[in-house]
């Protein structure tokens, strides 16, 4: 099955830019793709892997709005934030791109136009919530409102987080616009649906022929879909942050493409970047559109049925009738389970979450990768946690690898002058007591099928072996005895050295590279892959010949983590932990629920001045009401304020408030309120006077 290809082209999925992608998402998806890349690159396969940021739909304009800035602004941050982070981690993509791209934009609208024009879409007019006061369609996670499972007044819109229930915003009773808090209206809108009905047979005979090679977990959820029949599907919205729908019609004004129609096609438009970056701009084709290119997508579990069953459809509506420029499905798609994070899900709402960027702040990448890949989720959720972290850290890479390679390097640069003293054979390779030819074909099994623990684990075996012949040599007791003998100990490990160097470059790049540069060479691990002077291959035979040189240098490759290192992550999740369990309470703070952004023009149609209180009075039968004379430059106002409960008439006397000069005139409980003065609620319900200080300050403008 795997056999024809000689290209192959690794996809990762998407991150959203609105937020800092954390060990989780490493875990499932850009750990494991990058291990599977590096191990066919060092075995001189061509491989590309493409990835890049998802910068369009909800979870932007989310973001964007409780932030209280654009969603251009929020992109433009975690897009380099990500990107900086996956290059500290080792992640070697060979284009990162970002779907507010020009390429970008041409690709998507090009595929819709494609389908369009063979009238493959279904139009369809629906009602939905629209915000009168933000000129706003509400997608369903801009509506709250109460769940009619379990009465939760703050459900959203998609789902209740109080009982999990997926729900659509028209379920909920009392909905609301999470915009301005107002009641929504129902409007009638169009949208462009995208019949995966029509393609049922043709994805069922694709998912089918993968019933060998794709993961359990992949199969069921997507044949879940199948069983059920594939319904039509809304590829438009009414959204302000979007790639527009290429049509000058009046129905598709306003209306921009769906988030994940253009997301999945990011992974051709960045292949068209790549090629351009590599001067040869037709180049993507060799990837995308010849039967000769293996395509992989690694994903997570949550997004399985947009590549086994979205994204196939939308390339098959592409292929419908024509002869040349098909586009090939993916071969194969590694979704992983979740990785949890000291027992319980990373959530990034919750902040619940170790991020990748500030992980690396504090501990070195290679740490990190070994952690994760002997954690991968492969088939079941596995977990993170900082104790495991650190007993992999100090017992396996520490005293296992890093005390191997050193005692082998500094003992033949003290001893032996930094050369290799003799010239290892076959049979005293086979003598090491470790079975080559079954360890790499173990190992070259484990990375084929994905199983990255697995491989993780093997070379680790290898170490562990090498770490043992050494100790059990006793090179620096036969010394003294017999020099010879310990020479050859030392040849030995040198090359189990360069063994290991090649062997764990998959998972732990940067060690590699310094175990190579220990061993001697000038040029970089990374560049000797590359040139294709370094194959996997190598590993399983003695390299290093009589006489070859080291650097005669010495370094210790991994820091022990002590308790005293991981105490404030530990205080840390403690502090996270409370937060969440007090949020699962429903002691949640209040989030800040800012209202929808207004220009600048708009605010300076406010006239706020300050007044001084000159007269004040409780109004009879409303007991919240005070009744105030407030004097502005040469004019009194007369104005109602809701706080008698807070405030005495005597208190406020002589006070300088701001006062909203230019507010239309209003009757409450039949006295006329010529303004409205600015307090503040503190949490205890009680309001303050928002009052200036100082002289000469009546009638001022406020600014
Ligand atoms: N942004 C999506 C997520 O984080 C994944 C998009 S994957 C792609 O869940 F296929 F659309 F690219
Ligand atoms: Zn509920």
């Amino acid at each position: 099955m795997t056999n024809n290809f000689s290209r192959t082209l690794v996809t990762t999925a998407l991150p959203y830019a609105n937020g800092p992608v954390h060990l989780g998402h490493l875990a499932g998806v850009y750990l494991p793709a990058d291990i599977y890349v590096r191990f066919k690159r060092m075995q001189g396969e061509n491989i590309i892997h493409i990835g890049g940021s998802d910068e369009h739909g909800v979870p932007i304009t989310i973001t964007a709005d409780k932030e209280g800035i654009s969603p251009q602004d929020v992109v433009d941050r975690y897009h380099s934030r990500n990107m900086d982070a996956f290059e500290r981690c080792g992640i070697s993509f060979d284009h990162y791109g970002r779907t507010t791209s020009p390429v970008h934009f041409r690709t998507a609208q090009e595929f819709f136009s494609e389908i369009e024009r063979k009238n493959i879409f279904v139009k369809k007019k629906e009602r939905h919530f629209y915000d009168p006061e933000a000129r706003r369609y509400l997608s369903d996670r801009y509506v709250v409102g109460t769940c009619p499972v379990c009465n939760n007044p703050e459900a959203n819109g998609d789902q209740c987080e109080q009982c999990g229930t997926h729900l659509s915003p028209r379920e909920l009773s009392n909905p609301r616009s999470k915009l301005s808090d107002r009641t929504p209206e129902l409007r009638e809108t169009l949208h462009w649906y995208f019949p995966l009905g029509r393609f049922q047979d043709q994805l069922k005979n694709f998912v089918d022929s993968h019933d060998d090679d794709w993961r359990a977990n992949v199969l069921n959820y997507t044949r879940t879909w199948l069983n059920q029949g594939l319904k039509d599907r809304a590829i438009t919205r009414d959204l302000h942050w979007g790639i527009p729908v290429p049509l000058d019609t009046d129905e598709a004004q306003g209306k921009v493409l769906y988030v994940w129609f253009d997301a999945v096609l990011g992974y051709i438009s960045f292949t068209r970047e790549w090629a351009e970056k590599e001067g040869n701009p037709e180049l993507w084709r060799d990837y995308w559109q010849s039967s000769e290119c293996r395509i992989i997508n690694f994903i997570g579990k949550d997004n399985v049925v947009f590549h086994t069953l979205m994204f196939p459809a939308i390339l098959m509506a592409w292929n419908e009738d024509r002869v040349g420029g098909k586009y090939s499905l993916a071969d194969n798609v590694p979704a992983s389970e979740f990785m949890n994070f000291e027992g319980r899900k990373f959530s990034k709402s919750r902040n619940y979450a170790v991020y990748l960027g500030e992980f690396l702040d504090r501990f070195p990448a290679d740490t990190l990768r070994y952690s994760i890949a002997m954690n991968y989720p492969e088939s079941k959720d596995s977990d993170f946690s900082w104790s495991d972290f650190q007993n992999r850290t100090n017992g396996e890479l520490a005293d296992t690898l890093g005390n191997f390679i050193k005692r082998s390097i500094d003992f033949t640069n003290s001893k032996f002058d930094g050369e290799l003293p003799y010239a290892c054979t076959g049979e005293d390779w086979d003598a090491l007591g470790i079975d080559w030819a079954d360890s790499f074909e173990k190992l070259d099994q484990a990375y084929e099928q994905f199983h990255f623990r697995e491989a993780a684990s093997l070379t680790m075996q290898i170490a562990r072996l090498a770490n043992r012949f050494l100790t059990e040599s006793e090179p620096w007791k036969v010394m003294k005895t017999d020099r010879e003998a310990a020479g050859k100990t030392m040849a030995l490990s040198l090359n189990l050295c360069y063994t290991l160097a090649l062997a764990w470059y998959p998972v732990i790049p940067h060690t590699s590279n310094r175990i190579y540069a220990l061993l001697g060479f000038d040029q970089s691990l990374d560049d000797a892959v590359k040139k294709g002077d370094v194959t996997w291959h190598m590993a399983r035979s003695p390299q290093l010949q009589k006489g070859h040189k080291l650097h005669k240098k010495s370094e210790i490759l991994f820091t022990k983590i002590e308790d005293g290192d991981i105490a404030p992550e530990l205080e840390k999740i403690e502090r996270l932990l409370e937060e969440v369990r007090s949020q699962e309470k429903g002691e949640s703070k209040e989030e800040l629920k800012i209202k929808p952004e207004i220009s600048f023009d708009d605010f300076q149609k406010v006239d706020l001045r300050v007044g001084t209180v000159i007269g004040c009075e409780k109004v009879k039968k409303a007991d919240k009401l005070l009744k105030l004379l407030v004097k502005v430059g040469s004019e009194n106002r007369q104005v109602l304020a809701g706080i008698a409960q807070s405030c005495s008439p005597e208190s406020i006397m002589g006070k300088n408030v701001i006062l909203v000069a230019n507010l239309a005139e209003r009757k409450i409980r039949g006295e006329v309120s010529q303004g409205m003065i600015l307090a503040v609620e503190g949490s205890d319900g009680a309001l303050h006077l928002a009052d200036v200080e100082g002289t000469g300050v009546n009638g001022k403008s406020v600014q």
